[in-house]
């Protein structure tokens, strides 16, 4: 399944971050939830965390992780856990393995978001839902496409 929007503002991108959320959210399991942004620097994965996480009920600001890399969030709902990765300075396997990413991604009642996955490719689980943005004709215009498996009974 794929969905392609366009967004003309971050507002909107947002909007689509947290229309997501809420797809997700109405199937409840304990299944770990990745999630994977792809896009060019600027793109606005970045601001389409930011709705997600808004929705999930996150009131803190969600900054850049780029210099730690990841950030955890607690939540109050069913699931618990919010991780921000941003995967841009991860340069190996090695440090994909320091980082802890297989037990993050597959920790119950959780939901992980990742930025520059194709650093971490091959930790990535099989039903990761794959995100890509990238820059339209306009100046604010990005093109958001979501690419996810339908899910198993
Ligand atoms: N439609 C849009 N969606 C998202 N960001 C936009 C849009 N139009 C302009 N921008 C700008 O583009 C930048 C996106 O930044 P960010 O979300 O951090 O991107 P990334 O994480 O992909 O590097 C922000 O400065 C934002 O204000
Ligand atoms: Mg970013």
């Amino acid at each position: 399944m794929i969905t392609s929007r366009t967004s003309v503002s971050p507002r909107e991108t947002r909007r689509e971050g947290a229309f997501l959320a809420k797809e997700l959210l109405k199937h409840r399991d304990q299944k770990p939830i990745i999630i994977t942004l792809e896009g060019e620097l600027g793109a606005g994965k970045t601001t389409f965390v930011k709705g997600f996480a808004r929705e999930l009920g996150l009131k803190r600001t969600i900054t850049s992780p780029t210099f730690l890399i990841v950030r955890h969030y607690a939540l109050r709902g069913f699931l618990k856990h919010f991780f921000h990765i941003d995967a841009y300075r991860i340069k190996n396997i090695k440090e994909t393995k320091a980082l802890g990413l297989k037990d993050i991604f597959s920790t119950p009642e959780s939901v992980t978001l990742v930025e520059w996955p194709e650093h971490v490719r091959g930790a990535l689980p099989r039903d990761t839902v794959h995100i890509f943005l990238e820059h339209g004709k306009k100046e604010r215009e990005r093109i958001i496409r979501v690419a996810a498996k339908k899910k198993e009974k």
